[in-house]
């Protein structure tokens, strides 16, 4: 089974997650509703980086996981600049032992005036293509 969570204070990264839950072929579920994590093979985590951090929730939801209960991570997400966010989740994951893989998505997300329309269209269909690869094109 695979499972995508996501956080988002925009809206852009909820986009790419039903984007990669499509490709998936799984359920998109914000971390705010985020319950116990177990059984899962593939576990998509979304996200953005807000002054330089990732959301402060999905940290914390990301600190309870173990390599019991997830097989592997695979990360996407989007920001202004940067990928900070994506190589701040590998970090914190591969502290406590679990797999993340190498492959992952990220594009430009829209914020204040920067990068108007992202993520779009193209972005989207490339994130569904991610997940569709990362989940053995099933
Ligand atoms: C409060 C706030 C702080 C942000 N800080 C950063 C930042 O430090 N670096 C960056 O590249 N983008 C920054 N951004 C831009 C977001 O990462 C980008 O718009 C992202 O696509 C938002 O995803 P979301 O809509 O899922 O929240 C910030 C956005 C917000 C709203």
């Amino acid at each position: 089974m695979n499972k995508v969570i996501y956080a988002t204070r925009t809206g852009n990264t909820k986009k790419l997650a039903l984007a990669v839950a499509k490709g998936a072929d799984a359920d998109a579920q914000s971390v705010d509703e985020a319950g116990d994590i177990s059984g899962v093979d593939t576990l998509f985590v979304g996200a953005s980086v807000y002054a330089g951090k990732i959301d402060e929730k999905l940290r914390r939801f990301l600190g309870k996981l173990t390599p019991e209960n997830v097989q592997r991570v695979a990360v996407f997400g989007s920001a202004m600049s940067g990928k900070s966010a994506l190589a701040e989740i590998r970090a914190l994951l591969s502290a406590n032992g679990i797999a993340v893989s190498g492959k992952e998505f990220f594009c430009k997300g829209r914020f204040l005036l920067f990068n108007r329309n992202h993520p779009d269209a193209g972005d989207l269909a490339n994130a569904e293509t991610f997940a569709r690869e990362m989940s053995g094109g099933r």
